[in-house]
C-alpha cells in the first residue's frame, strides 16, 4: 500500500478541491465508523440503510437522486471494480442503496484500503455514471514534472483513428496537463487518467502514484524508470503509444516487446 505520505495526497479528498474545474463531478461522503468496521472486517452483507445513521444515509440517498440514480462509486482512492461480477449487466452503475451495500462489500480492493492506517478520513465518492466509450480513457504518465507519456487505457487494442488523432491527443494533453495540472499537483513522478471526448476539454478522472505497481499499460516501467535521473527540457513532447495495426490478439508482454525503448 501507499506511504502515508501518498495516501493523502492520491486521496480524492485531497486532489479534488483544487482540480474541481476539470475533473469529474464528484460528491464526497465521508464514512461513519460504524460502516468502515464492517469493511474493514470484511462482511459479506452490509446493509448501510440498517446500521448507518439517519443522516449519513439522508446524504446518501440526496447523492444518489442529485446524480439521478446513475452513480459510480469509489473510495478515497479506487473504484470496486472487483465486485463488478455481482452487478446487473456486468456494469458498477448505482442506482440505490442497496447497490451501493453491495457493491462496497463485495469489493476487497475496497475492504483493503479501509484496512490501511491511517490518519486520513475514508470517504465514498460518487461521480455522474458515464458511458465511456473505452478509445477515450488514458493514462498519462509523469516523470520530474513533465508529461512523458500517454498510452490508452483499453490496451492492447487496435484503434485505427489513434493513427490520424495521435497528433492532436498529444497536443490536447500536452496543453491540458501544463495549464491545468504542472504546477498544481504536488509531486513529481505521478501519474493521471483523463477521458478526452472532443470538442470538450479533456476530464480528470483519477490521480495515482508511478512505481513498479503501476499498471503503465502500453509502457514498461523499465523504460519509464529509466526517466527518473534524465533532465530533459520542458518543451519535450510526451509519447503516446498505441497499437498501429491490427494483428489480432496481443498479449500484453507481445505488445510491449513490440516497441523499443523510444525515450532514448
Ligand atoms: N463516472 C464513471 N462512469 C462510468 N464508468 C466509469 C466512471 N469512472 C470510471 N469508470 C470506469 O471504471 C474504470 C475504473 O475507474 P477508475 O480508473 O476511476 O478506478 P481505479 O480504481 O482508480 O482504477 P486504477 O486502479 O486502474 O487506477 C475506468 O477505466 C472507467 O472505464
Ligand atoms: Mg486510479
Amino acid at each position: 500500500m501507499l506511504e502515508s505520505q501518498d495516501l493523502k495526497l492520491f486521496s480524492i479528498h485531497f486532489w479534488y478541491e483544487k482540480f474541481q474545474s476539470v475533473a469529474l463531478k464528484t460528491i464526497l461522503i465521508e464514512i461513519p465508523p460504524i460502516l468502515l468496521q464492517k469493511l474493514q472486517s470484511d462482511e459479506s452483507d452490509v446493509n448501510i440503510e440498517e446500521i448507518c445513521p439517519h443522516e449519513f444515509v439522508t446524504e446518501v440517498k440526496n447523492a444518489i437522486n442529485t446524480l439521478d440514480k446513475n452513480v459510480f462509486v469509489k473510495n478515497n482512492w479506487h473504484a470496486p471494480m472487483d465486485a463488478k461480477m455481482f452487478s446487473f449487466g456486468n456494469q458498477l452503475k448505482v442506482t440505490n442503496l442497496d447497490d451501493l451495500s453491495l457493491f462496497l462489500s463485495a469489493s476487497n480492493i475496497i475492504s483493503e484500503d479501509f484496512s490501511t492506517q491511517s490518519s486520513i478520513p475514508f470517504y465514498i465518492a460518487l461521480k455522474p455514471w458515464k458511458s465511456i466509450h473505452p478509445a477515450s480513457e488514458f493514462r498519462c504518465i509523469v516523470v520530474n514534472k513533465v508529461l512523458r507519456g500517454i498510452t490508452p487505457r483499453d490496451w492492447p487494442t487496435y484503434y485505427a483513428h489513434f493513427k490520424d488523432e495521435g497528433p492532436v491527443i498529444i497536443e490536447t494533453l500536452s496543453n491540458f496537463y501544463k495549464e491545468n495540472i504542472a504546477d498544481v499537483f504536488p509531486k513529481r513522478h505521478y501519474t493521471f487518467d483523463v477521458i478526452i471526448s472532443f470538442p470538450d476539454q479533456p476530464c480528470i478522472i483519477d490521480f495515482g502514484p508511478l512505481n513498479s505497481k503501476t499498471n503503465l499499460y502500453a509502457f514498461s516501467w523499465k523504460e519509464i524508470s529509466s526517466l527518473f535521473d534524465k533532465e530533459v527540457p520542458e518543451e519535450v513532447a510526451p509519447i503516446f503509444r498505441y497499437l498501429d495495426s491490427d494483428i489480432g490478439i496481443m498479449s500484453r508482454t507481445d505488445a510491449i516487446y513490440k516497441f523499443a525503448n523510444a525515450f532514448t
